[in-house]
This record gives structure tokens, C-alpha cells and sequence, in this order.
């Protein structure tokens, strides 16, 4: 017996996350729009600990563009500086919550001390196996893609690699998320319908989800909604249902 069905396979593997909404969610309160991403912040915690039992075990959220150096100097300092402390007091909590952390994105244009932040999480969470969580800092889809191109165009000037043996898996080797699946679902917050430059290799084939919360209002019962939705459709990576 045959019969043509939708079969919903499973949940997402992995989830990206737009975070956006901070500033116009602290302007409604008539707060600085720092307030808005200290508040942001504080969402992220909930959301990693909301991953195991979605069954989420990859989530990259984007924290900051290489767009986003366009905004005051005030703001982007403020921004440094709480992915500083966050870093500094998340990573013990992280570590024993077997939470793998890495980090994407053009590292040498972000101050040594935040670097040296990054390179430590990363090394303290290393042989974790729980959620993998990724932040993209000073991220941004084209730029990726044009490290990427560089690092590959050198291993064809060094002799290790032939043009004629470049395919489409060759590239993501390359690219920062070179480790991850690609993201199942990519869900921006606030409403805007645009992904800013994210993951745009890796989502050829996502699912997008845009949703009208503002970031610091997303909470885990949302997060487990988007799950069950993406969960109830037929993905056909351009095949016929069979
Ligand atoms: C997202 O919130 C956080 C970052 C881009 C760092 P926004 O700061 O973009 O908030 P809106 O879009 O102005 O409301
Ligand atoms: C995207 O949000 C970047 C992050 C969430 C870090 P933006 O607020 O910077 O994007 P645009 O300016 O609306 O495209
Ligand atoms: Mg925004």
C-alpha cells in the first residue's frame, strides 16, 4: 500500500537565531538602548538551558555584524563590554552545564581582551558535549565567505588544491561554521523580515521563521513553539515527496 503523506521528520538539529529588537524594546521604556541589550543578554541564558529538551543541539545566535560597527561609538563599546562580562561571568556556568561554546565571525578587528575571552571559553568548553552553542561576533555572511575564498585561493597558489577539484563541499571547509550542520531553522525576532548578512551559505536550505517579539521578550515557551512548528513540515530539499 502506497500512500502520499507529509511526514513530519523531527524537530530542528539546529537553530539560528537573529537576536533583534534590543534597542527598540528599551526605547519603548524609555531606557538607552544598552538597557536593551543587557536585557537581551539575559534571554540567551534561558534559551541555551531551553535547547536539551527541544532537542536543539546546535544554536548560533548572532550578537554582532560587521554592519553594526556603523553604530555610535557609544553603543558598540557598550556592546564590547557586556560580551566581556558576559563571557567572564557565564563561562563557569557554561563549562558545568556541558555547553560547548565557539565562536564566528573576523576576529582580529575585536579588542585583545575580548579575544582572549573568546579563546579561553572556547578551551574551557572543549570536551563538552551538550549543546553546542555558537556566537557570531564581528559576523557577517559575505565576509566569511570572502575569508574563506582567500584561505582557498592560497591552497591553490601553495599547490594543495586543484581548481578543477573545487565543488560545492569544498567551500565550507573553509567557511567559519566549518565543525556545524548547517542550521535547520533561522528565526529573526522584531519583526523585520531581512537576515543582515547571517549564515548565508549555511541557510540555502533552512526554514526561516520571522517572527514579532521583540529579542528581550523571546522567551523559552516561544522557543519550543517555533521547535514544534518546524517539526510539523515537510522539508523536500527540492524532491518530490516520495
Ligand atoms: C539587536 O538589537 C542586537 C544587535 C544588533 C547587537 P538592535 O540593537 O538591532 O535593536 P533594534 O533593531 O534597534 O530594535
Ligand atoms: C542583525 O541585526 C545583527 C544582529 C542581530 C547582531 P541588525 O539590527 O544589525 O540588522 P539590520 O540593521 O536591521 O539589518
Ligand atoms: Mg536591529
Amino acid at each position: 500500500m502506497s500512500e502520499i503523506v507529509s511526514v513530519p521528520q523531527h524537530g530542528p538539529k539546529h537553530v539560528a537565531i537573529i537576536m533583534d529588537g534590543n534597542g527598540r524594546w528599551a526605547q519603548a521604556r524609555g531606557r538607552p538602548r544598552l538597557f536593551g541589550h543587557h536585557a537581551g543578554a539575559k534571554r540567551v541564558k534561558e534559551i541555551v538551558r531551553a535547547c536539551p529538551e527541544f532537542g536543539v543541539k546546535y544554536l548560533t545566535i548572532f550578537g554582532f555584524s560587521t554592519e553594526n560597527w556603523k553604530r555610535t561609538q557609544s553603543e558598540v563599546a557598550g556592546l564590547m563590554s557586556l560580551f566581556r562580562r558576559y563571557i567572564r561571568k557565564e563561562a563557569r556556568a557554561l563549562k558545568d552545564e556541558g555547553v560547548r561554546v565557539r565562536f564566528i565571525g573576523d576576529r582580529p578587528r575585536l579588542d585583545k581582551k575580548l579575544r582572549d575571552l573568546m579563546d579561553e571559553l572556547e578551551a574551557l568548553t572543549q570536551e563538552n558535549d551538550g549543546v553546542h552553542l555558537t556566537i557570531a561576533l564581528n559576523y557577517g555572511g559575505r565576509d566569511e565567505v570572502a575569508r574563506a575564498t582567500r584561505r582557498l585561493a592560497q591552497d591553490v597558489a601553495d599547490g594543495n588544491l586543484k581548481p578543477e577539484d573545487v565543488g560545492e563541499e569544498t567551500l565550507p571547509k573553509y567557511l567559519d561554521t566549518y565543525v556545524l550542520p548547517d542550521p535547520d531553522l533561522v528565526v529573526r525576532t522584531s519583526g523585520e523580515a531581512r537576515i543582515s548578512n547571517f549564515l548565508l551559505w549555511q541557510s540555502a536550505y533552512a526554514e526561516y521563521e520571522f517572527i514579532d517579539t521583540l529579542w528581550p521578550d523571546f522567551s523559552r515557551e516561544e522557543f519550543g513553539e517555533l521547535v514544534g512548528a518546524y517539526s510539523s513540515r515537510e522539508r523536500r530539499f527540492g524532491a518530490v515527496p516520495a
